[in-house]
């Protein structure tokens, strides 16, 4: 895992994002939510979906969002659509790419072409329950406790340096919809408070773990829980 300096976009002042869909995209509303209400400073270039009807994409019109559809069918492989994809978020000049809800595993060739640039949000508290259904997994599994994680994508599934998690409790009488619906407020909660983190700038990555220079507090942990 390499270092990372303060400007992860390497070029200062970028703070415009390509947030990539698949569906109803109700993270993609809380950025745009989060942007209008000045709680987080940044730009949505564009949204991009690999299906023509995720209903992410209406959102997105109705922000006065760019939007691009990148039809996954219709492409050879999967480097072939990477390489395509990489191609219009270059264009658009983003400095930070946001995964919110876009069910395609991307290549190692996608991933290293925006080095510690592309972040996910996932239903779990990570390491526990990646991949598909990480809320269902949790409530069958029968923990306690679960919740959300903002990571930094990396070519191994759900498995990149964490930036924020937050947690939930399980109650008894949960069903993995109910359990959906807790983790999805703090999803809402934590990815644009981690994007904000990230498009500051002023942290480095060092081996696992993401960090903040000078020791901050992680981002969506804060306030929620005790002093270590
Ligand atoms: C969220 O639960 C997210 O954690 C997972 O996919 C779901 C997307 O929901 N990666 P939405 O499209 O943002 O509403």
């Amino acid at each position: 895992m390499t270092d990372c300096g303060a400007d992860p976009g390497g070029s200062a002042g970028n703070r415009r994002l390509g947030v990539l869909i698949s569906g109803r995209g109700s993270n993609l509303q809380a950025i745009i939510d989060a942007i209008a209400a000045g709680r987080l400073v940044a730009e949505v270039a564009v949204v991009v979906s690999n299906r023509p009807d995720a209903p992410g994409l209406e959102r997105a019109r109705r922000a006065g969002i760019e939007t691009a559809v990148l039809d996954h069918t219709a492409h050879a492989s999967r480097e072939a659509y990477d390489r395509e994809l990489a191609a219009v978020l270059r264009r658009y000049g983003v400095a930070l790419v946001c995964l919110a809800g876009f069910m395609r595993r991307l290549s190692a060739g996608f991933v290293s072409a925006f080095p510690n640039r592309i972040l996910n949000v996932h239903p779990s508290l990570l390491p526990a329950f990646p991949g598909l259904y990480g809320q269902e997994q949790a409530w069958r599994h029968g923990v306690r406790v679960s919740g959300a994680t903002v990571h930094i994508v990396t070519p191994e599934l759900d498995a990149g340096p964490i930036v924020a998690q937050a947690s939930v409790p399980v109650h008894d009488d949960d069903t993995p919809e109910t359990l959906s619906a807790r983790i999805l407020i703090e999803e809402h909660r934590i990815y644009p408070e981690a994007i904000g983190v990230v498009l500051d700038g002023g942290w480095r990555v060092q081996g696992r773990r993401f960090m903040r220079v000078g020791g901050s507090r992680a981002a969506g942990s804060a306030g929620r829980e005790s002093a270590p």
